[in-house]
């Protein structure tokens, strides 16, 4: 699926996987005692025909099917594939971060419940607070959305597909922060989505849930921090991808030598100055 090295649909789709699956947990439904367990366990494909009938996973059904095969085939777990494809699917986006890959997650015993994936829609004190609960800061959760430097849209409006939610969804670099920052003036299509707002450019795409969280009074200067600074933001996605598939398992086995080295962002060759003249 990565071996053309491209940071392409399959990688995007397996990006998006492991949020996905590993957001299915909640500290309140543990506590109540109403469901325990979760988060990056792989449920989302061994409970596929439960998980993926959530409106919030829609576009997630090829990777999941392509996925269950190859860890049935290989003897792996789901929660190691889905993390394991994850990392080698960003390393294909030149810009990004090794991640670590660690696994022996063991199988997922139930599927996550209906409502945990965060919705395009809903206002940012109902991410955050649903963030929260699946154990993410809101300052974990900006750096989290980094994932949309490489992101495109299918299901928000149809009738654009593929038009990705930066200007430059092939690297992994600050522009989906930066852009952010900007006036919105259009739609890339009619704009009847309530799950998009008015962005800079007929050529992307802004989520709902992205403009509200850049704009939240609490997290607005985490988000400007990493307008620009690639190296910040590329740190810290690491570190949090590492919480995300990891925090939900004790003795995991550090598998990270697997995981590819990313290209460099290409950036714009020096220009030499002109001495002709002096
Ligand atoms: C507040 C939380 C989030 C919301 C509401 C959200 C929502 C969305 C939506 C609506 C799309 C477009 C789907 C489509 O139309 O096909 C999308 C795409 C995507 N998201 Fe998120 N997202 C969130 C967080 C994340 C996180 C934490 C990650 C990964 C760590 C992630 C990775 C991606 C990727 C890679 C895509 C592109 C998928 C593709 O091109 O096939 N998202 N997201």
């Amino acid at each position: 699926m990565f071996s053309d090295g491209r940071c392409n649909d399959q990688a995007r789709e397996a990006i998006r996987l492991t949020f996905h699956d590993a957001v299915g947990r909640s500290h309140t439904l543990n506590d109540s005692g109403s469901f325990g367990g979760g988060g990056a366990d792989g449920s989302i494909i061994k409970f596929a025909d439960t998980e993926l009938a959530d409106i919030g996973n829609t576009g997630l059904e090829d990777i999941v099917l392509a996925l269950k095969d190859f860890a049935d085939n290989h003897n792996v777990s789901y929660g190691d594939i889905i993390q394991f494809s994850g990392a080698v699917g960003l390393a294909n986006c030149p810009g990004s971060p090794r991640l670590t890959f660690y696994a022996g997650r063991p199988d997922a015993i139930a599927p996550s419940p209906p409502g945990l994936v965060p919705a395009p829609t809903d206002p940012a004190d109902v991410l955050l607070a649903r963030m929260s609960d699946a154990g993410f800061t809101p300052e974990e959760t900006v750096v989290l959305l980094a994932a949309h430097s490489v992101a495109k849209q299918k299901a928000v409006d149809p009738s654009v597909p593929n038009v990705p939610l930066d200007s430059t969804p092939e690297v992994f670099d600050t522009k989906f922060y930066s852009e952010m920052l900007l006036n919105g003036t259009c739609y890339p299509g009619k704009g009847s989505s309530p799950a998009e707002v008015k962005s800079p450019s007929k050529n992307v795409m802004r989520l709902t849930s992205d403009a509200a969280i850049a704009q939240h009074a609490s997290i607005a200067s985490t988000w400007r921090s990493f307008a620009g600074n690639h190296d910040v933001m590329r740190a810290a996605f690491r570190e949090v991808m590492h919480k995300l598939a990891t925090q939900d398992h004790a003795d995991l086995v550090d598998c990270s030598f697997v995981i590819p080295t990313p290209a460099l962002l290409m950036r714009p060759p020096a220009v030499r100055p002109n001495t002709e003249n002096l």
